[in-house]
């Protein structure tokens, strides 16, 4: 691997470093943070340790909009050679801007996490996340022909051609949201074909949150090693932490480019490692768009490293602090849904949690699609009866189950859609 650091001390010492050069050359270069950072009275030069970064101010996604479209680049406009943009869900979308020593940093990273989930050089690697201004394709892609890969960039949609690709081309690798991979599944029995006697060896899964649940329903259903790389665009895109392929226990960090904290959602204290909180990231060499302390929204834990000792994992993600349903008081996300549903048989992860407000108190509905349309009705209430003690037994809460036929709900080609929220609807 091209990591430039092989011990923890080596680690911290390269990591203050650069942090000292992002904090000042932020400070210097970008109008929001010098006046973030003389607000909140601190200076770069007040950064002596790595801890000293809890004194200086957080950064939100707002703040990125509110500096819309290149107000937060800290070099010329004409350095960048590359943007994305994620559309969000209102207003105007978040831009983020490379130099060309970025797009290289981030083809390292990339490639770094295809090898670590197992990829070689040499291998065919079929890449399904989108491309264009969203950074799963073009970010996958660089980062694949970077180690060497033939990269076969499909993109996302047309399920039966990429069924077809896979067939005649042979890939050992694919990298895909994990729900569009169960449509790709689907249709491979739908055409008579076994996942188990395709090439595919490897899936790295990422874009959207997934649980333990689903891996071992991709893993019984194909000879796929399922791992999981995480990332947002704001921080980098793909590549931020991937699990290995070897371990499969959750997500290395490339913290010689991305400096990891883990906050209290609500105090935004500092917790130690080991605790859940939200994920909070500093960048260490990014060029275009340094970011401070960015709030990434997503919950998880920081573990020391195992398969590569010197940097720290991340637990998966269990959700985010803006998916977070209340509902009579107990706190729910969609991957606690999703882990119990696929303990129950006759049921698939193809689900959907539906909130509504029939009077004063918000009510969950889950609906999720039979595994055959011949289930009956008897059949289907026993499930929906299963899988309703069993939330109301692990999670605490009373859910309402609906169990649809096959094929019922949206597939997505992309991220898939967890929650519809109904509660203005009467
Ligand atoms: O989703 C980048 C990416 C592309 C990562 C392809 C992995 C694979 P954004 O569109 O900016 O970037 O969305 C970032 O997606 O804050 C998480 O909430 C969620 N997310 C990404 N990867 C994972 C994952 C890309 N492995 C947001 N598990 C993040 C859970 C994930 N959530």
């Amino acid at each position: 691997m091209d990591t430039v650091v092989s011990t923890v001390e080596e680690l911290r010492a390269l990591q203050l470093d650069r942090l000292r050069w992002s904090l000042a050359h932020a400070y210097e270069n970008v109008p929001h943070y010098r006046k973030a950072f003389d607000d909140a009275g601190v200076h770069p030069d007040d950064l002596r340790e790595l801890s000293d970064l809890a004194r200086f101010p957080f950064t939100a996604k707002a703040d990125l909009r509110d500096n819309y479209p290149f107000g937060m680049f800290a070099v010329p406009r004409e350095q960048v050679v590359r943007v994305h943009a994620s559309s969000g869900t209102t207003g105007r979308p978040t831009v983020v801007g490379y130099t060309k020593d970025d797009i290289d940093t981030w083809a390292d990273v990339m490639a770094r996490s295809i090898e670590s989930a197992g990829g070689r050089p040499g291998d065919v690697l079929h890449v399904v996340y989108g491309y264009g201004l969203f950074t799963g394709g073009l970010g996958a892609h660089y980062g694949a022909e970077r180690l060497g890969c033939t990269v076969v960039p499909i993109s996302g949609g047309m399920t039966e051609r990429q069924v077809q690709l896979i067939v005649d081309f042979r890939p050992r690798v694919i990298m895909v949201t994990p729900s569009y991979f169960l449509a790709i599944l689907d249709e491979m029995e739908a055409q008579g074909i076994d996942p188990k006697d395709t090439s595919l060896e490897i899936g790295i899964f990422g874009a959207e949150p997934w649980t333990e649940a689903m891996r071992e329903e991709v893993q019984r259903r194909s000879n796929i090693r399922a791992v999981d790389i995480y990332g947002l665009s704001e921080v980098m895109g793909p590549g931020v932490s991937q699990e290995s392929g070897e371990t499969q226990d959750g997500l290395h960090i490339w913290e010689d480019h991305f400096y990891p904290e883990v906050v209290d959602p609500i105090t935004g204290e500092v917790l130690p490692d080991g605790e859940e909180g939200e994920l909070v990231f500093t960048s260490l060499t990014k060029q275009a768009m340094p970011v401070v302390r960015y709030r990434t929204r997503d919950l998880t834990t920081l573990l020391p490293g195992t398969a590569h000792p010197q940097f720290r994992r991340m637990a998966k993600i269990t959700g985010r602090t803006d998916d977070m349903m209340i509902v009579r008081g107990v706190n729910v996300f969609p991957s606690q849904v999703e882990e119990h549903l696929l303990t129950i048989e006759g049921l698939t992860p193809h689900y959907l949690c539906v909130l509504t407000r029939p009077g004063r108190m918000d009510e969950l509905t889950v609906q999720v699609e039979a595994a055959s349309a011949s289930s009956t009705p008897e059949q289907r209430a026993g499930m929906a009866r299963d899988l309703a003690a069993r939330i109301k037994h692990r999670i605490g809460v009373t859910v309402r189950v609906e169990v649809l036929d096959p094929h019922s709900l949206e597939r997505s080609l992309g991220k898939a859609k967890r929650i519809s929220d109904q509660r203005h609807l009467r």
